[in-house]
């Protein structure tokens, strides 16, 4: 196996427990991707890892022993991953989490029989075989899909086109959640087919709708959210800027016989913009809008961002309603998702009530050392009642 070379401060990021080292951080490697064996400036081998020569995350460790990382020690790592699962309530839900689950730059989501990853490192795509193999013997899935064009294997110099790698995979696959059902789309939804990092905040957010209210879900995709909220209030107004996520949210509608969804295709921040000049008002609203800040350079403008939406969605609860926001962005952490939010209240005017703190699954596991393993972050809020 090759040899790369790091600096004292790349040996010391693995230490305090992160996983990667850095193209500055590297003073020797191989010219190719694939598995390496890492030594520190002294020359002490210090473990295994992924090499990708163009990315800027250059290591990702694996293994910090000599142990072979052959079919077994793969097998292993994913069954590990699986036994942090076990107990899980769902028909879809993430089985590999990357950096949390030991196995950076891998993401594997369940749908049903079949499974759904992402291969999103060059040093990964080395060793595509021993990840399909690991996958099929821990599962043993009906079909593997691998979703080649995820974005950032562009930058890895592997980008490509959804592939599958066992079986054959569905264009759609119908997923239960907590009583609702819906179609993911493995092959060309966003993600892996959906997003099932917001799975129990949408369990949640169905058990807080007021029954028989009135009530909004912004940036609905698919309509996830707006199936739960559905289930109890008398009307629901979902709306996305995607006029295809929306007919399949209308499709998923109609699979769970549910006829009180009106679906409209618009900006939220427009929108929202004019219901709350309209004095419209609901008892439950949910805002899950994309990441705004693609990068930390991005974070202020996306804070603006976000305080817009959230107060306007403030001024648009009726008297004792409830609002579930989140935040995807990474580079909006949660003290900053908070803080905003207490900016918005006061510029609301209203007396809001912080009542629950949100994050991910516990499918999405995020590791105190490698902070990017958690990104979502949200919280439910309650106007006072009047
Ligand atoms: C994080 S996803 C929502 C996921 C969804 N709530 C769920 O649980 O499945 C964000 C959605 O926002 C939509 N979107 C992005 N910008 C928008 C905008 N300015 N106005 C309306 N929708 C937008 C995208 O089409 C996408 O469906």
């Amino acid at each position: 196996m090759s040899v790369a070379r790091v600096t004292p401060r790349g040996a010391e990021r693995w230490v305090r427990g992160h996983p990667w080292i850095y193209r500055s951080e590297v003073v020797e490697a191989p010219s190719e991707p694939g598995l390496v064996r890492v030594h520190d400036s002294r020359g002490r081998f210090i473990g295994q890892a992924l090499y990708s020569p163009r990315s800027e995350i250059r290591l990702r460790l694996l293994e910090r022993g000599d142990r072979p990382l052959d079919a077994a020690w793969w097998r292993e790592r994913v069954a590990a991953a699986a036994e942090r699962r076990r107990g899980i309530d769902a028909t879809a839900c993430r089985l590999v989490h990357g950096e949390a689950d030991g196995l950076p730059s891998l993401v594997v989501d369940r749908y049903d029989r079949w499974l759904v990853a992402q291969i999103l490192s060059a040093g990964l795509e080395t060793v595509r075989e021993s990840v399909v193999e690991a996958l099929r013997a821990c599962f043993a899935p009906e079909g593997i899909l691998l979703r080649d064009d995820a974005p950032v294997r562009r930058r890895e110099g592997i980008a490509g086109t959804p592939v599958e790698a066992h079986g054959s995979v569905p264009r759609q696959v119908e997923v239960r959640e907590a009583g609702v059902r819906y179609l993911a789309a493995p092959w060309d939804g966003q993600k892996t087919g959906a997003f099932l990092d917001q799975r129990p905040n949408r369990v949640l957010a169905g058990r807080l709708t007021r029954p028989g209210g009135r009530a909004l879900d912004c940036f609905t995709y698919h309509g996830s959210f707006a199936l739960h909220l559905a289930t109890r209030a008398a009307s629901v107004l979902a709306l996305d800027s995607s006029a295809e996520a929306l007919e399949r949210g209308a499709a998923n509608a109609a699979l769970n016989g549910l006829d009180n969804i009106a679906w409209r295709e618009a900006d939220v921040f427009d929108a929202l913009r004019e219901l709350a000049r309209g004095l419209e008002r609901f008892d439950t609203i949910v805002l899950d809008p994309p990441a705004f800040a693609k990068s930390r350079a991005a974070a202020a403008a996306a804070l603006r961002g976000y305080r817009e939406i959230n107060l306007r969605a403030m001024r648009c609860l009726a008297p004792g309603g409830v609002l579930v926001t989140a935040s995807c962005s990474f580079h909006v952490r949660l003290p900053e998702f908070l803080t905003m939010l207490s900016e918005a209240a006061a510029d609301s005017g209203r007396r809001l009530f912080l009542r629950r703190i949100l994050g991910p699954g516990e499918d999405h596991p995020e590791v105190l050392t490698i902070p990017e393993t958690g990104y979502l972050k949200g919280a439910v809020v309650e106007a006072e009642e009047r």
